[in-house]
């Protein structure tokens, strides 16, 4: 009885069940990108528009994210605002991390101002903060949402790969190429510091197509010990130089052990600049090894789209205009099984996809003989 009166509810939209087919009348589309930017946005807004202004709909650009909303930039795109922009990085749109957001009252300011301008349904592109802020809204003022996955963290639940990852997984990936050559004239530990503060997937892909002989992730706590052993173990091997991979979010097992205010208290002591500081530290400790730190940083997150994010961000944005042709909006476009897919903002929200530490390609990294600095390596 319940459930069919659910089903009743979400049919109209009402209540807790926000993915739904809109009866009201939809003509104007707002279009914001939102948290830090991605290789791929661009070539998302541009497949959105096109769709959407070739069926009939007028769409509106709303500058800097939710935070432009709240400061009213909105501008309409025509086509030719979004000509000659899938080559390009960043987004036309620009982003911002909005505090104003997160509070009621900010939500209010900016739902008056997307009313003002005649949007009717948004679309939003962006990561985990960006999504979750897109359900609030939804639920807060019945608000018609769509959005896209983009964040080079590809921590995105409900999508088997986010727009912007592979692009930053090359830069990732070049820069420890680049390290290899000099690293290989010196009797030195390189530790490379990657983009990732809850999850490994940049460290993972970057460390492993760049040839890197640790990675430390934070979905398998290292043991300074073991990371240590492998060095010695590539010594003795005649390697005179090793190559670590850090993510932004590394840990070890003892911090991985402490309640998140005593972590915070460690940090604060330690004072190290970023993780990989911290890491050589112990390392010279722990071996008396050279050790150097490259931190790439937002490197990570420039330059040009490799060609696959481009197809992947306009293929999910021609399923976004689908969508909007279809009435249907609660829903994320994403990638299941190399199939373009869609999953409910609402099963997205708050959630983080995290490296699966029992996964294939974690276990054949381990045979290849790379170490998670969590048990001791064959080679
Ligand atoms: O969310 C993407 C991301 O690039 C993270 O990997 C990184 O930790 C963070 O953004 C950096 O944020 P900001 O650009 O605000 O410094």
């Amino acid at each position: 009885m319940f459930y069919f009166w659910g089903l009743f509810l979400e049919y109209l939209g009402i209540g807790k069940f926000n993915k739904r087919v809109i009866m009201k009348k939809i003509k104007c589309i707002g279009i914001l990108t939102s948290g830090g930017d991605a290789s791929g946005m661009n070539a998302a807004i541009r497949a959105v528009t096109r769709s959407a202004i070739c069926n009939g709909y007028t769409v509106k650009g709303i500058y800097r994210g939710y935070e432009g909303l709240i400061r009213n930039e909105i501008k309409e795109l025509t086509t030719q605002d979004v000509s000659s922009i899938i080559q390009r990085g960043g987004t036309i749109l620009k982003t911002a991390r909005s505090k104003d957001f997160m509070t009621p009252e900010g939500r209010k300011v900016a739902y008056d101002n997307m009313v003002a301008a005649g949007i009717d349904a948004l679309v939003v592109i962006g990561g985990n903060g960006s999504l979750s802020g897109a359900q609030i809204f939804a639920n807060e003022f019945d608000v018609p949402c769509i959005g896209l996955p983009g964040t080079i963290d590809n921590d995105l639940y409900g999508t088997d790969v986010s727009f912007g990852f592979q692009s930053a997984v090359d830069i990732a990936a070049n820069t420890i190429d680049c390290i290899h050559s000099t690293a290989a004239s010196h009797s030195r530990v390189f530790i490379v510091e990657l983009m990732g503060h809850k999850t490994g997937w940049l460290t993972l892909y970057a460390g492993m197509a760049g040839g890197a002989d640790i990675l430390l992730i934070p979905e398998i706590p290292y043991d300074l010990e073991v990371v240590a052993e492998a060095i010695r173990k590539r010594t003795k091997a005649g390697k005179h130089f090793t190559i670590i991979a850090a993510a932004e979010g590394a840990i070890s097992k003892e911090e991985a052990a402490l309640s998140k205010s005593e972590l915070k208290a460690k940090r604060k002591k330690e004072n190290y600049p970023s993780a990989a500081y911290r890491i050589g530290a112990e390392i010279l400790q722990k071996t008396g090894l050279e050790v150097r730190v490259t931190v790439p940083g937002h490197v990570q997150r420039g330059g040009q789209p490799c060609a696959y994010d481009r197809v992947l961000a306009t293929r999910l944005g021609a399923k976004t205009a689908e969508l909007i042709l279809q009435k249907k909006y609660g829903y994320m476009t994403c990638v299941k099984e190399n199939k373009i897919d869609i999953i409910p903002i609402s099963e997205v929200a708050g959630k983080t996809k995290l490296v699966d530490t029992d996964s294939d390609i974690i276990r054949q990294a381990k045979f290849a003989g790379l170490s998670f600095g969590d048990e001791p390596c064959g080679i």
